[in-house]
């Protein structure tokens, strides 16, 4: 993870120890410290003492530069900003790559802990990471039960609906935007949220210290209000969709000296999103699947996970980069598919109308570059009516046992139009990205899913409805 040591040599003590390491488990789990041998300390002992150690003779190397704009490469310092002042272009942080290569290697990133952390040279930090301690390194799913039922050779389900703590892939984000926002000198935090980034900036800033401020559209599910709400944030649901809400925020940020996420310090935000494809590439055996279909929204992780590959084909920890990318985007909210599939260049807000209100954004911050990544893979996108996503997220749930929520029925609805048309042929591998859980968007599928059957507590009448069910199935061959 921190480089102190030349890739390929096992680090001893801290380092080493620092893994398998899954949430609740985990602190009831001990490591052993090499240099205290014979003394059992926890995780985040393990990490403060890091820091620690680090402060006496062993400085912890950043390979953040600085910040850059995205569209005429000037430089900035690495503070909280995020759009150029010569070419209103949005920034993006700028690494030393060539330090990098020479301090990383997939030895030691297999040495690191299971978390989003273990890619830490590449992350936008100057010191240890401080938020986000157990989130990511989620399991890539091989799903052999749905492959068969779509007739595909290969598929798997990159799982972002156990991510630690609140169930979706924004737990990555906010664990490198909080772990930045103390480095700053942040006291609180905020964000302009279509749900999932609510809970997560909530329940990191509850863990972290930060006051908190989330604004929300007024309309969200209940279940993601709620799990706002518990870890007790200044939450304000205003009354517009996410592109008000959006604007309301970017004002508030010029006003306020607070930490914005997906506003002031977006450009260090938006790279906690890399780790879902270094995760991808790590866990298939550090290759890129030849497809991987991805949800848009703002077109952020989209635009991070194509990064992400071709960083790791930049650093030598991949020998290529073979993967087309895929949009997947509702129907009632499409403008980076639309724009993908017209061939355009220019993205056309729209007035969000779908059930999948995590990626009901209609002005995407990132959409321009999301289409761009999407044709420099090759790739295309697809778009999923609120009744495909309904089914999409029954049909993943019987085949492989996992409840996505609505967003992750889009890029299912998606994924199996790309391969019934013949876009992604049947013989070559898939990654499906499931980034958000079931449990939060119960509504969507409330009336679709059936009742359970009612009994009276007896034998005979459980035995009634068995025989009834038995005359129903077909016999056995
Ligand atoms: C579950 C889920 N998946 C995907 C996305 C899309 O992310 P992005 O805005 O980076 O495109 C979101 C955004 O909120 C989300 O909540
Ligand atoms: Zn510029």
């Amino acid at each position: 993870m921190i480089p102190r040591q030349p890739p390929g040599k096992k680090r001893g003590g801290l380092g080493a120890n620092s893994c398998k390491i899954r949430g609740e488990e985990t602190c009831k789990r001990p490591l052993l410290d090499a240099s205290r041998r014979g003394r059992f300390f926890y995780m985040e002992e393990a990490l403060s003492l890091r820091a620690e150690r680090s402060n006496d003779n062993e400085k912890i190397m950043s390979f953040m530069k600085g910040l850059k704009c995205r569209e005429c490469g000037k430089t900035y310092p690495k503070e909280a900003i995020y759009v150029c002042e010569y070419c209103f272009g949005s920034l993006e942080v700028d690494y030393d790559y060539d330090a990098i290569k020479k301090n990383i290697s997939r030895e030691q990133i297999e040495d690191g802990p299971q978390s989003i952390w273990r890619y830490r040279a590449l992350l936008p930090i100057d010191g240890e990471p401080t938020a986000g301690l157990y989130t990511g390194f989620t399991p890539l799913v091989k799903a052999a039960t749905l492959a068969k039922t779509l007739g595909v050779k290969e598929l798997y389900i990159k799982d972002d609906t156990v991510c630690h703590p609140t169930f979706s892939f924004k737990d990555r984000v906010v664990s490198v935007a909080l772990s930045r926002a103390k480095e700053l000198g942040f006291d609180t935090v905020a964000c302009a949220s279509t749900g999932n980034l609510a809970n997560s900036v909530a329940a990191h800033a509850a863990k972290n210290g930060f006051q908190r401020y989330i604004f929300i559209p007024h309309d969200l599910e209940y279940a993601k209000i709620l799990a706002s709400l518990v870890y007790n944030p200044n939450l304000i649901a205003v009354k517009g969709n996410y592109d008000d809400v959006n604007r309301l925020c970017s004002e508030i940020a010029g006003k306020y000296r607070w930490a914005f996420v997906n506003v002031n310090i977006r450009p260090y935000y938006a790279e906690g999103s890399k780790t879902f494809g270094y995760e991808v590439a790590e866990q298939l055996g550090w290759q890129t699947p030849q497809h991987l279909v991805c949800p848009a929204a703002s077109g952020s992780l989209l635009t991070k996970i194509w990064k992400a590959f071709k960083e790791f084909y930049q650093l030598g920890l991949i020998k290529e980069v073979k993967s087309k990318l895929y949009c997947a985007q509702a129907e009632g909210c499409s403008p980076i598919a639309e724009a993908i599939q017209n061939k355009s260049d220019a993205i056309r807000p729209v007035k969000p109308k779908t059930i999948a209100k995590s990626l009901a954004i209609g002005n995407p911050a990132d959409g321009y570059y999301a289409k761009d990544a999407v044709f420099e893979s090759g790739g295309t996108a697809a778009k999923a009516a609120d009744d495909e996503i309904r089914e999409a997220i029954k049909l993943l749930a019987r085949t492989e046992g996992i409840f996505t929520e609505t967003a992750g029925g889009v890029t299912l609805a998606c994924t199996i139009k790309l391969i019934e048309s013949g876009v992604i042929p049947k013989d070559e591998s898939v990654v499906v990205a499931i980034t958000g859980n079931g449990l939060k968007t119960q509504g969507a599928i409330r009336d679709s899913v059936g009742e359970p059957v009612m009994i009276e507590p007896s034998i005979k009448s459980f035995e009634s409805i068995l025989k009834e069910k038995e005359s129903k199935m077909t016999p056995a061959k």
